[in-house]
């Protein structure tokens, strides 16, 4: 696993947006051959998105050819309500680049049929020959999409009952009413991340500064699930400083070292 750290969320979110660009134009991608890219939510990705848009408007990255599957939906609120994740990524970024919308996949909250669902998201990833770039954030309690602490390392796309930790760091964005935040939600599996080939995570900010430590530092544990990145052969986490706030000093100065030729992102690979 490799560990970037930046000095603020700002340049976090640049390298990222940097690394994503570069990523899809080196695979220089066709109709018939698309980049497939893994997208989260959350406030974590937001100036990644911004810097991803202004890249697009400057011409320096199309996404005509890039087909996306978000990690995650809420379950039992309208894909018009303000909080659902399709919203979000409307709002904060599929309407302002490029992107063909029949290239946007996100996950039905409201099947009929949860479990099918699910089946048929899983099914359409492979028919894509997977997800070439997964793209993701962690919670407070290092879950990483809704994969909550106790989530099997394997799982596959599935309902999730939310814990009342993410219910509670959830409810800023329902007018900080736990009673208004989804109790479930369909999401990819840890397994599902994993198989991608390639995982960039943005872990920003003191709150997450736990989940940081257990991911880089703790053992492989399902009740981390951040941590089952130190078993993908090509995962980068892209870290602030006040996010490595309880790293052990040598961890955080052995990445500072490991990476101080790596600083540019366009030729990382
Ligand atoms: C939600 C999402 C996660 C996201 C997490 C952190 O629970 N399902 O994918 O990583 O929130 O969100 P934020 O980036 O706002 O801290």
């Amino acid at each position: 696993m490799r560990l970037i750290i930046e000095p603020s969320y700002s340049d976090v979110s640049k390298w990222a947006a940097h690394y994503v660009a570069a990523r899809i134009n080196e695979a220089n991608p066709t109709p018939e051959k698309p980049f497939v890219l893994g997208c989260p939510t959350g406030s974590s990705p937001l100036g990644m998105y911004r810097e991803l848009i202004r890249l697009n408007k400057e011409g320096k990255v199309s996404f005509k050819n890039v087909v996306t599957f978000n990690m995650d939906e809420y379950c039992g609120i309208p894909r018009d309500h303000e909080q659902s994740y399709y919203t979000f990524m409307w709002t904060n970024f599929f309407n302002q680049i490029d992107i063909l919308p029949e290239n946007v996949n996100i996950l039905n909250g409201n099947a009929e049929d949860p479990i099918k669902e699910c089946e048929r998201y899983e099914a359409k990833i492979e028919r894509y020959g997977g997800i070439d770039l997964f793209l993701g954030g962690v919670g407070p309690d290092g879950h990483i999409a809704f994969n909550e602490p106790g989530s099997s390392l394997t799982s596959k796309t599935r309902m999730k009952t939310l814990t009342s930790d993410t219910i509670i760091a959830n409810s800023r964005f329902f007018e900080n009413n736990v009673d208004l935040v989804p109790k479930t939600a369909l999401t990819v599996g840890v397994g599902t991340v994993l198989a991608a080939k390639s995982v960039l995570l943005i872990v920003n900010g003191h709150n997450k500064a736990r989940a940081l430590r257990h991911g880089v530092e703790g053992g492989i544990s399902q009740m981390w699930t951040i941590s089952a990145l130190q078993m993908h052969p090509k995962a980068i986490i892209v870290a602030d400083e006040a996010a490595c706030g309880e790293l052990k000093v040598d961890t955080y100065r052995y990445f500072l070292d490991i990476e101080k030729n790596n600083l540019d992102p366009n030729t990382q690979l």
